[in-house]
């Protein structure tokens, strides 16, 4: 049996500012190994998901929990979330002139290494470790060492954001593709990456308005997020299901 990596039960969450329900009893269990697929109507709270997860301020918790890897993460600061497995793409800042690409995942590793009670990794192993996981994700190693994000293309952007989930090598990993904005190219460049990173001890949920992704990634899960809740789960035929009839089938049924 595979182990849980993260597990939220009946949750429930506001925005804080205005008291607004979102998330309204959504669960859901990922175990190491899998691939998660959300899918859902514009506003349905798949971001809010994402958000609520990685820690992010302005959301109230109402009810219900999460644990990642047996232990109770709700009380956890985004950066201790991070460090204790889970990486959100975005989370990470979207430009940081005058700080190199490299020294900023140095940095970031290294406290995740430190909060492990591990050792700090050498200046050798990590430049062998940016070899490998640039080429994995076939990052030019020139953009691993310019300013993060600065100046970088669309694509350039999202291949340093799996070079990223590559460096910190996380138990589960949040991708929300949100929706527009995506080309064929930054599609590929997101599967080939989680196909390459994906393996027996980690998780991936991919956040996604497109069933194209899924022709690349193919989730071991389909769910579908609406008004707050996982309303139906299924697997990759689900997604073309989807494609095919639109959300207002799933409101047909119900
Ligand atoms: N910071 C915010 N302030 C006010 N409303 C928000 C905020 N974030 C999200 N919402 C609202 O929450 C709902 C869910 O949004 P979101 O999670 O972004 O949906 P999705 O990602 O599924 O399209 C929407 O009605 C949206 O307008
Ligand atoms: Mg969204």
């Amino acid at each position: 049996m595979s182990k849980t990596l993260l597990d939220i039960k009946n949750l429930h969450a506001e925005i804080e500012e205005e008291g607004k329900a979102i998330l309204k009893g959504l669960s859901l269990t990922v175990k190491a190994g899998e691939v998660h697929a959300i899918m859902g109507p514009n506003g349905a709270g798949k971001s809010t998901l994402a958000s609520v997860v990685s820690g992010k301020d302005g959301y109230e918790i109402t009810e219900g929990s999460i644990e990642m890897d047996g232990a109770d993460i709700l009380e956890l600061d985004p950066d201790e979330r991070a460090k204790e497995g889970l990486f959100l793409a975005f989370q990470y800042p979207v430009e940081i002139p005058g700080v190199s690409n490299i020294n900023f995942l140095r940095t970031a590793l290294n406290e995740i290494k430190e909060y492990r009670g591990e050792e700090q990794i050498s200046a050798k192993d990590f430049m062998a470790m940016v070899r490998e996981k640039s080429s994995i994700v076939e990052l030019d190693p020139k953009l691993a060492s310019r300013s993060v994000n600065e100046g970088f293309s669309g694509g350039e952007k999202k291949r340093n954001e799996i070079f990223q989930m590559a460096m910190l090598e996380p138990k589960v990993a949040i991708l929300d593709e949100t929706d527009s904005g995506l080309d064929i190219d930054a599609l590929r460049i997101v599967a080939a990456g989680v196909n390459k990173l994906k393996n027996e001890n980690n998780a991936v949920i991919l956040i996604t308005h497109y069933q194209r992704l899924l022709d690349y990634i193919v989730p071991d899960f389909v769910h579908v997020l609406a008004d707050g809740k996982i309303v139906k789960t299924g697997d990759k035929t689900l997604a073309l299901e989807l494609e095919e009839k639109g959300y207002d089938w799933l409101n047909a049924e119900a």
